[in-house]
């Protein structure tokens, strides 16, 4: 039997029998996916300090406690519905929103909480083996409160599905616990949650770059006519901002440390690896792959699906109500386009380059941490910068994929390109090398890597030095 209490929710789960009975059948079989693909080595004799969603309200936000990974309560929540709320672009601007799916848009929507739906077990895949080098309890808790909400944020899909989109959606929640992130037959649907999370760098990276275009998406899901996917995508936006904080305060601290190494020994930048920090070009390295494998996500520059998504009203764009005209049917977008090795700009209709208008909106996100983290070299009177790549680098999907570009975007023959690769990407040497420094775990409370700044302060008011991770007796 389901309880209701064990499945903390506010879709009224207690007197919805037919999700009871989906769920039935669906949660043993996440509950074995996650022992066999979640956290490798932390499923049994491990307590966590997680949070736990017990409620929408703000009070229900502040739950933490002790937990076996295994036992965390994977909750189904939406915000609070907004009242009277009409469509807020496309054709159908102005009408009342969706409480059931719409026959005619069935498999479009079905498509995008799928493809979305897929992202979050994905995530959890590629990042299960990184507690074994973690820096420290307080990351390592960190890296644990993601993977269990990725996997909340499987059951939001998979909530969307069991409940408006009768056997096909029931079916659907099977194959996104069958799909293995990096697996040859049964791959994830997305190239970034096919590639390998093998050390801190990449993990922080990836929850920098990553996690932001799972914002984005969001976002843009968010304004979606269909009000429980609407409501759904609303409240995981509050779970993605803390995926983001990992990010981008993990990065932050390991340049704070590469800059206290930096000052300590003036002069040769390579003195940073032998006294065990991560130089700058291997963070710009790390920087430049999960950066373009995440602009690959926004999809194509010119979209006519894009365009049906926009016109029908299934997936808006971030922000929709900072907008002015939300039909879009004139407006153009001049869009960069890649011609016989030189860059033309051609006017394009608006509603075909949404995917671009998203990106955009999320490279200035982008542009915005990365500038917060420049800071931290400015602070301490160094002339260092990590930068954005321009958006042509390093793509696989859109018209700039098949060519080649350097990071501001020049571009390259497929020679040039293979000679200079690994003076932009990752190479070999550089994994070998953070593997190096990351051979072994920390867990002692309150000590942390060489390689990584402490956080200014604990988690829920916790001193830097709580046991976040308690090993059984
Ligand atoms: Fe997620
Ligand atoms: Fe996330």
């Amino acid at each position: 039997m389901i309880s209701s209490e064990r499945i903390p929710n506010n879709v009224g789960l207690a007197d919805n029998r037919r999700l009871q009975r989906a769920l039935e059948h669906w949660q043993p079989k996440y509950l074995e996916w996650w022992h066999d693909m979640g956290p490798a080595g932390f499923q049994e004799h491990h307590q966590v300090y997680l949070r736990t969603v017990i409620s929408v309200d703000p009070d229900g936000w502040a739950h933490f406690e002790m937990v076996r990974l295994p036992e965390y309560r994977w909750g189904i929540f939406l915000a609070d519905p907004v009242v009277d709320r009409t469509i807020g672009f496309g054709d159908m601007y102005g009408d009342p929103v969706w409480q059931e799916v719409p026959g005619e848009f069935r498999n479009p929507l079905r498509r995008l909480i799928v493809t979305q739906g897929d992202t979050e077990p994905a995530s959890v895949e590629q990042q299960r083996e990184l507690g074994s080098r973690c820096p420290s309890l307080y990351d390592l808790r960190n890296l644990f409160q993601v993977n269990v909400e990725e996997g909340r944020h499987l059951w939001a899909m998979v909530y969307l599905l069991h409940s408006y989109f009768g056997k096909d959606g029931r079916d659907e929640a099977e194959d996104l616990l069958a799909r293995r992130s990096g697996n040859t037959d049964r791959p994830r649907i997305l190239e970034a949650f096919n590639q390998p999370i093998d050390n801190w760098l990449d993990f922080f990276m990836f929850t920098m770059f990553t996690d932001r275009d799972g914002k984005s998406q969001l976002m843009s899901l968010s304004e979606s006519s269909l009000d429980p996917l609407s409501r759904t995508t609303r409240f995981m936006l509050t779970e993605e901002a803390h995926h983001m904080f990992v990010g981008e305060t993990g990065v932050a601290r390991i340049i704070e440390r590469t800059c206290e190494i930096l000052k300590a020994t003036p002069g040769v930048a390579e003195d940073v690896r032998a006294k065990g920090g991560i130089d700058l070009p291997t963070l710009q390295k790390h920087l430049n792959y999960w950066f373009s494998l995440s602009l690959d996500l926004h999809g194509s520059e010119v979209s006519s699906n894009a365009a049906t998504y926009f016109g029908n009203g299934l997936k808006g764009r971030a922000q929709e109500e900072a907008y002015e005209d939300h039909r879009v049917l004139d407006s153009i977008y001049p869009m960069a386009m890649h011609e016989e090795d030189r860059v033309v700009t051609k006017d394009v209709p608006m509603r075909n380059a949404m995917n671009e208008v998203l990106r955009d909106w999320y490279v200035g996100d982008c542009a915005s941490g990365v500038a917060r983290w420049n800071k931290i070299f400015e602070r301490h009177g160094l002339s260092d910068r990590l930068r954005l790549p321009d958006r042509k680098f390093h793509r696989g999907i859109g018209m700039y994929s098949g060519f080649r570009f350097d990071p501001d975007g020049r571009p390259l023959s497929e020679a040039a390109w293979a000679r200079r690769r690994d003076e932009w990407l990752p190479s070999e040497e550089d994994k070998k090398f953070l593997r190096s420094i990351m051979a072994e775990p920390i867990f002692e409370p309150g000590i942390f890597a060489n390689y990584i700044a402490p956080p200014r302060r604990g988690i829920n008011r916790m001193p830097i030095n709580f046991e976040y991770v308690r090993t059984e007796e």
